[in-house]
């Protein structure tokens, strides 16, 4: 299966594209130059078409969101009848049953799932909704001062929480920091990732932790799954301490590693958990999800929420949620990821891969050897040297087995 390319990547109307985009976008934004990027037009399952008319295979569900295939007919129906409905709600005022539903299904997946019966009677888990990743992370750290009453948090080097200026506090990377290092809060402290480090932030921090998040597997990171007693080490001293454990699984959910979300390779529960991306299939739309107990540190509301914003709850987005869900359901794809994990080169979980290449230069020239062949891929890693791996949870065997010669050819 060899994907059709009708002209040199990039094609005449991309690269028009581009000009016109260079002359009108923030230049920070897009990254444009003779042989970057290919603007999309349409894509369907696996498949991308550019605006030349050139079809990709794409290895990256478009930053891990397309889980059940782009354009999932059945996703796109439900937005559909949603658009024809209602568009918009009050959030937080006068919602929309779609919230509910939506709230209910994330219970249902998560700490329904995770806790014992007795558990569950007292600890049904509750819902905090924002539009995109770093929302759910600020909600989250929002969330642990107000149960613990510590303000600090401690998060992992190599993390990537989001770059809001909450989520950015908890990112590790040097490179997004620095240019706003001035206007950082500064509640977190990052740790190496061992318990000594660990214990070592709790015992040192003046004003106390009331965290740890944590990436179950470090994504942007360069696809970094930690060593098997890393998770349930991080839940016993976060015990000891009193202090949330925060799992940030908006790469790493729905169904990405082989498992519905990541921390259930580990039987971990943590006390709350942060999912955006494959969500929706396509719609920004994120939550934080707690036990109850937890989230019920923000007080009731008295008719002005402390955390909201213009679009939480979007209908169109709470349809497209429960549809895509849905299709993770139906096509069992946690099962599908699980068994295609070894079809994929690299080192991860599930269909999420990364190939460690020497450096930057050997990567950049990877993803640009396979955009000419006709494939979409990223890099990734603190340093740009891992070649990172996310298709669409859809992927069949023959498009990984082309993916895999692929991947050997532009790697050499
Ligand atoms: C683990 C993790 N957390 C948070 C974020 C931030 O999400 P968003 O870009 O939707 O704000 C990302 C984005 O890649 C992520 O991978």
């Amino acid at each position: 299966m060899l994907p059709l390319l009708k002209t040199r990547i990039p094609g005449p109307r991309s690269r028009a594209l581009s000009r016109q985009l260079r002359r009108h976008e923030c230049r920070n934004t897009t990254f444009v130059s003779a042989d970057w990027p290919i603007f999309w037009e349409r894509a369907r399952g696996c498949n991308v078409w550019d605006a030349d008319g050139n079809r990709y295979l794409d290895l990256t569900a478009a930053f891990g969101v397309a889980s059940v295939g782009h354009n999932n007919p059945r996703v796109t129906a439900a937005a559909r009848v949603q658009l024809s409905r209602l568009v918009h709600a009050m959030g937080d005022v006068h919602p929309n049953e779609l919230k509910v539903r939506l709230a209910t299904e994330l219970s249902a997946l998560t700490f329904d799932r995770w806790l014992r019966k007795s558990e569950i009677i007292n600890h049904k888990s509750k819902i905090l909704f924002s539009n995109s990743g770093s929302e759910a992370v600020e909600a989250a750290l929002k969330t642990a001062i107000l149960a613990t009453g510590k303000p600090g948090v401690i998060a992992f080097v190599g993390a990537y929480h989001g770059l809001t200026y909450g989520a950015l506090d908890a990112t590790a990377w040097n490179y997004f920091r620095a240019p706003f290092h001035p206007q950082l809060p500064g509640f977190t402290v990052h740790s190496a990732p061992t318990e000594s480090a660990v214990r070592a932030a709790f015992e040192q921090s003046e004003r106390g932790i009331g965290a740890v998040i944590v990436e179950p597997i470090l994504g942007r990171g360069g696809i970094v799954v930690p060593p098997p007693d890393f998770l349930p080490m991080l839940r016993r001293v976060c015990d000891e301490h009193r202090a949330l454990l925060i799992a940030d699984e908006i790469y790493t959910g729905f169904c990405r590693t082989g498992r519905w979300f990541a921390v259930e390779h580990w039987g971990v529960v943590p006390d709350l958990i942060c999912v955006g991306k494959a969500m929706s299939n396509g719609f920004p739309i994120s939550a934080c999800i707690g036990r109850a107990d937890v989230m019920d540190a923000w007080p009731e509301s008295a008719g002005e929420a402390l955390h909201t914003s213009t679009h939480l709850g979007n209908p169109l987005g709470c349809a497209m949620a429960l549809a895509a869900i849905d299709e993770m359901k139906r096509l069992k794809l946690d099962e599908h990821a699980c068994r295609l994990q070894d079809r994929l080169p690299g080192r991860g979980l599930g269909l999420m891969k990364g190939v460690e290449l020497p450096n930057a230069t050997a990567c950049q020239r990877a993803v640009k050897r396979l955009l000419r062949r006709g494939i979409i891929a990223l890099g990734g890693g603190e340093r740009g040297n891992v070649l990172t791996l996310t298709p669409p949870l859809t992927i069949s065997e023959g498009e990984l087995e082309f993916t895999a010669k692929e991947i050997v050819r532009a790697t050499k």
